[in-house]
């Protein structure tokens, strides 16, 4: 067990004015958020991509708050100190202020988190500030925002065009004069995620798949260790394909199993003659 202190967020805006990159990953559950805590991943995003990853949906989109509560309790019982921070499922911040003030305050209430993550720019600005007033951080999400892949044209690169990065910096802007603690940059060009890292006063950016130039980087779990079937982005860095090695596991399992050859008597437990003896006596009664 590490003897890590809680992370807090003047301690993460501590990392960011000495120039130390800040680290988060994804996770959804209890052994993953135990194996981060002990890497000390300074913040761990239980992401709405658990939709994809853990549920096996072709979207985020049919995730429920109920669903982000119960994963989020997980990981925070397996990671009581990174800074953790509850991704708002589709619907849950969208249709009012209110709405999106109550949905965050569940992930404090009810799964200890320190903070949430709502996707969209200015038009979520209200939502943000709302959360904020609330007292709850809140953290911007621009770029790539997969609970509206359909509207931009697939999970694919965002802000290339000039007029397009022009307003993911002004909806960063809107963000941060909202009260945002910081901003996720997703899949955006790494010139456009360095303007806007520089540009960041009250708040530090992060990037995925955006580039070197940000206050910190998130991956998400599953695609640093080949655990995703489906696709695997260019963003991603596979550190270790565990995916593999769990395939390789299950198919030796079965053929152990079918030949016989598993268990071995070093898995299993006997039971001592007198104890048989007497249980035979038992039965036939
Ligand atoms: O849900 C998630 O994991 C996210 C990442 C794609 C950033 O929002």
């Amino acid at each position: 067990m590490s003897d890590r202190k809680k992370v807090s967020l003047p301690a993460l805006f501590k990392k960011v004015s000495e120039g130390k990159p800040i680290t988060m990953l994804t996770c959804y559950d209890y052994p993953t958020a135990h194996f981060q805590e002990q890497a000390e991943v300074d913040m761990i995003l239980v992401g709405d991509s658990l939709g994809m990853t853990m549920l096996g949906f072709d979207s985020t989109l049919p995730v429920t708050m109920d669903d982000m509560i119960r994963h989020a309790q997980a990981v925070r019982r397996g990671s009581p100190n990174a800074w953790l921070i509850g991704d708002m499922p589709y619907m849950s911040y969208q249709p009012s202020v209110e709405t999106a003030i109550r949905s965050a305050g569940r992930f404090m209430a009810e799964a200890s988190c320190d903070a949430i993550k709502l996707e969209g720019g200015a038009e979520m600005a209200d939502r943000m500030a709302g959360i904020v007033a609330a007292g709850i951080p809140a953290m911007g999400h621009l770029g790539l925002t997969p609970q509206s892949a359909g509207a931009l044209g697939g999970f694919k690169l965002q802000g290339k065009g000039a007029l397009q990065a022009k307003k993911i910096l002004d909806d960063a802007k809107a963000l941060e004069e909202a009260g945002a603690f910081a901003i996720l940059l997703e899949l955006v060009p790494d010139r456009l995620c360095k303007l806007i890292t520089e540009r960041a006063e009250n708040c530090f950016i992060i990037a995925l798949g955006s580039g070197l130039d940000a206050h910190g980087q998130l991956l998400i779990y599953h695609d640093m260790f080949g655990l995703y079937p489906k696709f695997k982005p260019r963003m991603a860095k596979v550190y270790a394909d565990a995916g593999n090695v769990i395939q390789e596991g299950l198919n030796q399992y079965v053929e152990e199993v079918t030949k016989r050859s598993f268990p071995k008597e070093e898995n299993w437990f006997g039971m001592p003659d007198e104890e048989y003896e007497e249980l035979m006596r038992l039965i036939s009664e």
